[in-house]
This record gives structure tokens, C-alpha cells and sequence, in this order.
């Protein structure tokens, strides 16, 4: 099921024709579905509904407008943040505190501290001296930190280098080996609760197999820490659930087929779990609606040049990823095309030797699976505006993020005093 489709000859998101939203806010500009958003927020409950009470926290990192947490919060989903800033975010887009887990490997002590202010359900600690440091800020407060460890079960989860998380070698978590020793140490601290046992193991994950080793991998962890006399009784499973980005290439398990693999590898844990989805929920939700500048004769094919740039997504040439493009009025002919962007580098590059819609000066495109990882990335190179985002609900659309308009970004910078006559020489 898809919220973004050709009616009348051309794209629909939901009820809002996509040259309606184009018309007045201008292009590039993201569009994101409410109804994706509900259907796979619904879809992942529904796959884990047979556990008891499952803490399922948006990962705001992937997409972390406010209307999109809101979104999600009142589809009765809570938060994973990774910063005092997403902290915030949550907080004020209405997540409940006790739905909030703070992940991260490098969380300062003025994080802590905001966190434990106003509550959260969980901090996944990254090492035994962020326990250190977790357990002074908590002391000082007078509070009570409620924590787990995320562990690296060091699990080859495949995918991009640039986004796996769980091998032995990467930064994050304690190895599931040190884990018993770590969470002896840990209860030996003041303010801490040492209640969970977190895991990550990566990021568009489309086999269930890694998950599934490292689950069973907790698993055995929980029953050695029960053992050993901890109380455990909190278990996240983070996210990494991948979505489909290339409709020709085998789709990524389902949601539902995860939900059964969790649930029989974790029948007899007898604890909350945690799920941290961030891509699954957003990924398909949002495209990034694009014009095309012109098109240059190229050595075989020819450039579409669209006023899209790296800046606006950076995945392909951060990741190599392939993100669909689709006219938004098509013409009916297709031909094999360079898609790049306006920015003075040749990775600006979205597809090389692509087939796809034929498009022409003016048109408007789409770039599919545009909600994760998107707008959330998005900068200002070569002095571009930052992108601005929409939000469709059924016939209904309004601007969720304003254009930062060039003018803005340049009142940012600030002269100093030494400087300040040449500006004005140059200016008079
Ligand atoms: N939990 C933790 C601790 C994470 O580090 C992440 C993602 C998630 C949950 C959510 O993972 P998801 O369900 O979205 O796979 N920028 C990259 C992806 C980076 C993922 C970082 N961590 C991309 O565009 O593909």
C-alpha cells in the first residue's frame, strides 16, 4: 500500500496533489503521509501484539519534526532519543517521559541531567565510565537513574559499513563478554537502577538471521544476570527493521514476520521489551518533491539536472544508496538518465545510467523513501537554503518546517570587529 500515487495522470500524496504543494511552497521540498506513518506505526504493533506491554520508541533520529514525533505520540509511541536536543524535541511534540529511552555513546552530563529533570523510562549506557558518569549526575540530583547496558553482541548484521553497529570492532555498546563484569560493577554504584539490557545491531536490515543470533545472544545474557543476582527486567531490541527502497530487488522481511521471530525467540524472557524503529516507520512516508533545471547531453546519457542537491540527501553519495525517481507528471517514455544535483561535486550524483521516467525542463520529480534519514541529514553546502517539510493528512497539508531561506543563513554569520570596514568598503 502506497500514499503516494499517480491519479489523473499525475502524483497524489493522499488527497494532495503534489503540484499544489509544489505551486506554493516551491521545490526541493519534502511531503511526508500521515497515513504511511499510522499504517506502520499500526503494522508493528499489531506484529507485537501478542507481547506483554511492548515499549515500541520511535527512533526521532530518523525523522525528527515535531509533527512527525506528535504524529507518532498520539499513535501511542514513545521516543528513542540519542541527544539532549531529540530529548527535547520529544518532550514538547507530547512523548510521554516514561516512553523515553536515551541512547548514544557519548552523552554528556548536561544530558543526564535534563533527562533525569523531567524523567525517562531508560538510559542505554555505552560503557562502564558513562555508568561512572550516569551514576554522579544521579547522586548529585538525589535521583535514581534507571539503566541498562547496551551490549555489542558482536553480529556481522551486514549492510553498509557506514551504518552497522553491532561488530566487535565498532564503537558502541561493551562486549557481550565484559557485560557480567560491567553489570557487577554497576550495582555497585549509587542512583543507579540497573534494570534492562539494550542492543542495536544495525541499520536496513533485510534478513531476520543477524537479529535473531543477537536476540538469542541477550537472551542467554539475561538468564546469566538473573543468575548472577541482578534484576532484570527490561529488554530493548532496538531497530534496524529495513524498508524497501528499490521495488525490483526482494522486499525486507515484514514487520509481521519479525514480530513472530521476537516472539518465539523471547517467549520465556518474562520481561518488557523495547523496540527502538526508526526507518520502518518513516522511511516510505516521505518524498523529496524536486523540479528539473534542464537536461545537458552527457557521454551516453543525458544529465537531469534537478534543483535537489546532496545537501538536501545526502544517502547516495554517503551510502551509495538508490532512492527511486519518478516523474510527477508522466510523459509515458522513459530514458535511460544521470540524475544529478546543482552542487559543485561529482558525488552530488543521484543515479548514473538510470532507466526511468522521461523528464524535461520544469518537471516536477519525485525521490522515493525519503522519510528516514532524509531531511533529518540535510544541510547547507555551496549556501542552499534548507529544505522545507510538509505534512499531507488525507485532503489537508501544512508546512511542518519553513524554508531556512539564504538570507537567514547568512545573517548568521557574524564580522568581526577587524573585518568590519572591509565588508563596508566592499559593500559601499
Ligand atoms: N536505535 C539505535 C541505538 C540506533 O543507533 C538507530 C539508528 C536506531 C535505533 C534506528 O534504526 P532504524 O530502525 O532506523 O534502522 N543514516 C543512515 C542510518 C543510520 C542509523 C543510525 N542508528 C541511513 O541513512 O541509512
Amino acid at each position: 500500500m502506497d500514499d503516494f500515487e499517480i491519479r489523473d495522470g499525475e502524483m497524489f500524496c493522499e488527497g494532495v496533489a503534489l503540484t499544489a504543494i509544489a505551486a506554493e511552497v516551491g521545490t526541493p521540498v519534502y511531503v511526508y503521509s500521515t497515513a504511511s506513518m499510522r499504517r506502520q506505526a499500526r503494522a508493528l504493533q499489531e506484529a507485537l501484539s501478542d507481547l506483554a506491554d511492548p515499549l515500541i520508541a520511535y527512533a526521532v533520529k530518523a525523522n525528527p519534526n515535531s509533527a512527525v514525533i506528535a504524529t507518532f505520540a498520539a499513535a501511542g509511541l514513545g521516543a528513542d532519543v540519542v541527544s539532549g536536543g531529540e530529548y527535547r524535541r520529544a518532550i514538547k511534540a507530547g512523548v510521554p517521559a516514561d516512553r523515553i529511552v536515551f541512547s548514544g555513546v557519548g552523552k554528556t552530563a548536561d544530558e543526564m541531567r535534563l533527562a533525569l529533570e523531567t524523567g525517562l523510562f531508560q538510559f542505554n549506557v555505552e560503557s562502564f565510565e558513562e555508568a561512572e558518569m550516569l551514576s554522579a549526575v544521579a547522586a548529585e540530583m538525589g535521583r535514581i537513574a534507571p539503566m541498562g547496558f547496551r551490549v555489542n553482541p558482536d553480529v556481522a548484521a551486514g549492510g553498509h559499513a557506514k551504518i552497522t553497529t553491532g561488530s566487535a570492532e565498532n564503537k558502541f555498546g561493551i562486549a557481550i563478554s565484559d557485560a557480567p563484569a560491567a553489570y557487577a560493577r554497576a550495582a555497585a554504584l549509587p542512583g543507579l537502577k540497573v534494570q534492562g539490557v539494550a542492543v542495536h545491531i544495525g541499520s536496513q536490515l533485510t534478513d531476520l538471521q543477524p537479529l535473531e543470533r543477537a536476540f538469542t545472544r541477550v537472551g542467554e545474557l539475561l538468564a546469566a544476570l538473573r543468575a548472577a543476582g541482578h534484576d532484570i527486567t527490561v529488554a530493548d531490541l532496538g531497530g534496524g527493521l529495513g524498508v524497501s527502497y528499490d521495488p525490483s530487488q526482494p522486499p525486507p522481511a515484514s514487520p509481521a514476520d519479525y514480530g513472530a521471530m521476537v516472539c518465539r525467540v523471547t517467549r520465556d524472557w518474562n520481561a518488557r521489551l523495547v523496540f527502538e524503529p526508526g526507518r520502518l516507520m518513516v522511511g516510505n512516508a516521505g518524498v523529496l518533491l524536486s523540479r528539473v533545471i534542464r537536461v545537458k547531453p552527457g557521454a551516453t546519457d543525458p544529465f537531469v539536472i534537478v534543483d535537489a542537491a546532496m545537501n538536501d540527501l545526502m544517502r547516495p553519495t554517503l551510502y551509495d544508496a538508490w532512492h527511486n525517481i519518478e516523474a510527477v507528471r508522466p510523459r509515458g517514455a522513459t530514458q535511460r538518465s544521470n540524475v544529478v544535483g546543482p552542487v559543485c561535486e561529482t558525488g552530488d550524483t543521484f543515479a548514473t545510467g538510470r532507466d526511468m521516467d522521461a523528464v524535461a525542463p520544469d518537471d516536477l520529480v519525485v525521490f522515493r523513501t525519503a522519510g528516514a534519514y532524509a531531511a533529518a541529514m540535510a544541510g547547507t553546502y555551496n549556501t542552499r537554503a534548507l529544505t522545507p517539510e510538509v505534512l499531507v493528512d488525507g485532503d489537508r497539508w501544512a508546512l511542518i518546517r519553513k524554508r531556512l531561506e539564504v538570507e537567514e543563513l547568512i545573517a548568521g554569520d557574524l564580522m568581526p570587529d577587524w573585518l568590519a570596514g572591509c565588508a563596508a568598503v566592499a559593500k559601499g
